[in-house]
């Protein structure tokens, strides 16, 4: 007998009814997947706007009360007492590692930081003006080209070896794409280096200078890494999973993940906030951009503001815009102008009635740029470091769905709004029309 609670759905004069399912937190859900085959019927959700595609137990949002939790731990808390890898371990593997396990861990990602001598010769094959986002969604995915020792999705093991492969070497990826832009020599990892700090390195050193990672600098890069590192069925995890659903290799999955990041509306709008910032150029300037964000017929947005879940100042802006500060102090960065363009637009935006009216509060993506252009990351590797961070979140994510015993292949159906049967005429007379 089914326990659950029932929701009911009337058809003209016939019910059907579907199982109420509870999470741990969270709005319930009705399991209609018996829907089609009961009532001849598919839901329509464009944009997923009501429907859950999975179970998961990694993170939990509310975005009415602009809370983020890792597996049950708020994310203000793991970005100030954790370091990333902590946070890595606690996403893979539901609990933050203990002194042993860190070690162990720690010591783990670092021997696979290096890749594959031959990778470089591929990145070569690029021209040096390529958006590094447009690389790394190549390189991510050419992984599977060189590791074939971890593409079976079936045995545990090597699933666990393509996770560590892809959270150790995405940051080495990352900067090589970034010295091959600016033609100075690719920098092997250091593995004396803590995770942050070997990829500031990695960026910035260079063979005939050392470059000394300040402790500030690698603290709030790591804050970043913890900050994006998941969000439950973003756009992006929803690709990795939707790839993976099919049994796709791992690395071929995250290279979809990173495709789906770079658009403007998620991933890429750190990038578009520093180029708004720029384009708006001064204060005064700023009521321009806001009647144009609300103008209908002009397609601007106001980078870096609104999200689809947060109805509510998004929890890791909140922690950003304190380590902006703390950044911009550390670096003597007094007259920021772009600083004092956003805490402007900020401030109008927050007590404007368009803005409040549709909750739309400044996201992470808003503070994030200016961080990383004070740390003298360019502007094109934004969306590249957001990737080196949610790499976390998609492999735990598919590790979780691969390992689920429901998990399908995704298939969507669809509302068909096309032509209906019809036929070609004989061959002659299309011959005479064409
Ligand atoms: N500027 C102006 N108006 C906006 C903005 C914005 N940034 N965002 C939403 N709106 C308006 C919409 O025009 C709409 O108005 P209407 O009700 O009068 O038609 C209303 O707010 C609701 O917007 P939707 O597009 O329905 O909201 P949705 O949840 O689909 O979109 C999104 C969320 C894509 C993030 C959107 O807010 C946006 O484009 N923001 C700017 C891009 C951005 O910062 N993206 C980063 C997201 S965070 C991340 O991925 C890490």
């Amino acid at each position: 007998m089914n326990t659950h609670p029932q929701a009911t759905l009337q058809i003209k004069d016939k019910k059907y009814d579907f199982p109420i399912y509870n999470g741990t937190e969270g709005p319930d859900v009705i399991d209609i997947s018996a829907l089609y085959k009961e009532t001849g019927h598919f839901t329509y959700d464009p944009g997923f706007l009501s429907t859950a595609s999975c179970e998961s137990s990694i993170t939990y949002i509310d975005g009415d009360a602009g809370i983020l939790r890792y597996r049950g731990y708020n994310i203000d808390e793991l970005a100030e007492k954790c370091d990333f890898l902590s946070v890595c371990h606690l996403l893979l593997y539901g609990e933050l590692p203990n002194e042993e396990q860190s070690e162990w861990f720690n010591r783990t990602i670092t021997l696979h930081t290096m890749v594959h001598e031959q990778l470089q010769f591929m990145l070569r094959g690029f021209p040096r003006r390529s958006h590094p986002m447009a690389v790394m969604v190549g390189a991510s995915a050419s992984l599977s080209a060189f590791y074939h020792d971890s593409l079976d999705i079936n045995d545990p093991d090597q699933r666990e070896l393509a996770a560590f492969r892809m959270i150790a070497k995405m940051p080495t990826l990352a900067a090589m794409c970034y010295k091959y832009s600016i033609g100075q020599p690719f920098i092997y990892p250091n593995n004396e280096l803590s995770f942050s700090e070997n990829f500031l390195h990695m960026m910035f050193a260079t063979p005939c200078e050392k470059y000394k990672v300040s402790p500030t600098m690698a603290q709030a890069m790591d804050k970043l890494l913890i900050l994006h590192a998941d969000h439950e069925q973003n756009a992006s995890t929803s690709t990795v999973r939707l790839a993976g659903s099919s049994g796709a290799n791992p690395f071929a999955c995250i290279g979809a993940g990173i495709a789906s990041l770079w658009g403007p509306a998620h991933g890429g709008a750190n990038e578009a906030v520093i180029l708004m910032l720029r384009e708006i150029g001064h204060k005064s300037r700023i009521p321009e951009f806001i009647a144009r964000a609300k103008d209908k017929d002009d397609p601007f947005r106001l980078m870096g503001f609104g999200h689809r879940v947060y109805k509510n100042y998004d929890p890791r802006a909140k922690v950003l815009r304190e380590t902006c500060n703390q950044v911009l102090d550390e670096l003597g960065i007094r007259d920021e102008p772009l600083l004092e363009i956003a805490m402007e637009l900020e401030r109008i935006a927050l007590e404007d009635e368009y803005f409040v009216q549709r909750k739309l509060y400044p996201n992470v993506d808003f503070y994030s740029g200016i961080i990383y252009r004070a740390m003298g990351i360019p502007t094109k590797m934004f969306t590249v470091l957001f990737a080196i961070a949610r790499t976390a979140g998609w492999v735990a994510q598919w590790k979780e769905m691969i390992e689920d015993p429901k998990q399908k292949i995704g298939r969507p159906r669809q509302l068909y709004n096309g032509a209906t049967e019809r036929h070609l005429g004989s061959k002659k007379k299309m011959r005479k029309s064409a």
